[in-house]
């Protein structure tokens, strides 16, 4: 007959992990959905807190206590599944167990990893300013090989569930749903746990709630910027002479030696005459110099000074390869466009221009502008 098994914290722990990791792998790649990206993997982790709390008090197939297998009677279970003589089990066979104790572990090195790359490549999050630029791309590789190494298993999961479900004549998908499976009365499990369900649901959606909460309050005259980065270094003078023709260009999109040179060549600055006075532009050169590409202080800064070559002092920043390579997909009619008009006009297309940060979720072109040819990464 039916009986309950799964009590409802764990088959929603379940499917929220599951669903948890599907939008995480999706939205991986994405520059445009890495909030999404970040949200789900930090709910991961919570859900991973709660699992191993439930695992301990919660009820009795739930608990660690009830599927406690060593590898080799996994792999003997195996064997025996594909003889087609494994015992039924009510909670988790020992296969299914050792599935469960690699998705938990795996699932917190993503989390952890998946931090310190976002503190590193983004300085984002609870590991902004831990690891440095060139260490986020080391671990970057990590969380992609350990997330792929996750995907596996979940398709191992998969299989298995799939080939049980076929071996015993029971769905057991919908027994994750359900939380019933068939067995004697004796041992079903008395309560299906509600209330700790609830709390577990609306943790979630708070949460979740909290996380967005600047999206339901935007406007497009003032869109939400998901990641605003950190606040970057400014000054008055600087901003007030090379903000006044066009945006100020923060000091870290240009390495120290192009700062020199433009303020050394700045009579002929483009055709103008910036005129400076001689305090005035010492100012502003110590200002550029202090906080130059060369300092590395924000992605951008970063790799603007990989991508030039030692012998080179670029006067523009629309010339350097980093900013070319970056730029290369927006077409001619883009840039000729009335609300843009120039390549340097960062801030028609960056929200952060000012501020200097330049980022992946700042991005936005003007309303009616359309013109990317390959889908942004
Ligand atoms: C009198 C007006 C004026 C002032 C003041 C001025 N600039 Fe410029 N600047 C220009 C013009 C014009 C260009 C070329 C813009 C274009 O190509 O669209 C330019 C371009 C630049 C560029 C290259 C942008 C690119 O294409 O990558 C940099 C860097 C720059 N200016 C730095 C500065 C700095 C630093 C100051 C302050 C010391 C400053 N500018 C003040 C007029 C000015
Ligand atoms: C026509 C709109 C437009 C203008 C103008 C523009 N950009 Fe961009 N920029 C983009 C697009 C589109 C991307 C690609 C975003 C992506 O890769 O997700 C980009 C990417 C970047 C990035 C890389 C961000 C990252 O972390 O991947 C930087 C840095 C950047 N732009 C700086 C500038 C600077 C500096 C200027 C002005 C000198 C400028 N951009 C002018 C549209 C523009």
């Amino acid at each position: 007959m039916q009986i309950l098994v799964w009590d409802l914290p764990t088959r929603l722990f379940h499917w929220l992990f599951a669903f948890s990791f599907a939008v995480a792998w999706i939205t991986g790649d994405s520059d445009t959905y890495r909030d999404l990206h970040v949200f789900v993997g930090y709910l991961m982790l919570g859900l991973l807190g709660f699992r191993v709390l439930w695992g301990l008090i919660g009820s009795r197939y739930a608990r660690f206590a009830s599927f406690r297998f060593g590898p080799m009677q996994a792999i003997r279970y195996v064997q025996d599944a594909l003889m087609r003589r494994a015992p039924h089990h009510i909670g988790h066979n020992p296969a299914g167990s050792w599935a469960v104790y690699l998705l938990l572990t795996l699932g917190l090195l993503v989390g952890v990893t998946g931090i310190l790359v976002l503190g590193g490549e983004e300085q984002h999050g609870m590991a902004a300013g831990i690891t440095l630029f060139g260490g986020g791309e080391a671990l970057k590789e990590l969380h992609e090989g350990l997330a792929s190494f996750m995907l596996g298993v979940v398709i191992v999961h998969l299989l298995g569930v799939a080939a049980e479900s076929w071996l015993h004549r029971e769905n057991l998908a919908k027994a994750m749903f359900t939380g019933r499976k068939h067995g004697a009365p004796s041992e079903a499990i008395p309560s299906a746990h509600y209330l700790a369900g609830g709390v577990l649901l609306l943790l979630t959606a708070a949460f979740g709630a909290w996380f967005f909460r600047d999206d339901f309050t935007a406007t497009p005259q003032r869109p939400h910027i998901p990641f605003v980065g950190q606040t970057l270094p400014d000054n008055k003078v600087w901003r007030a002479e090379c903000g006044s023709c066009h945006l100020a260009y923060h000091p870290t999109l240009l390495p120290a030696r192009s700062w020199v040179r433009l303020m050394k060549e700045q009579d002929t600055h483009f055709g103008e005459s910036l005129g400076l006075d001689a305090a005035t532009t010492a100012e502003i050169l110590a200002f550029l110099q202090k906080n130059s590409a060369d300092t590395e202080l924000t992605e951008p800064a970063y790799k603007i000074k990989q991508s030039i070559p030692p012998n080179m002092t670029p006067v523009r920043i629309t010339e350097t390869s980093y900013w070319i390579k970056k730029h290369q997909e927006i077409a001619d009619s883009v840039w000729r466009h009335p609300k843009i008009g120039s390549k340097a006009n960062c801030s028609a297309c960056h929200l952060d221009a000012e501020k200097g940060t330049f980022e992946d979720a700042a991005m936005h072109l003007p309303d009616g502008v359309a013109g990317l040819s390959k889908a942004r990464k």
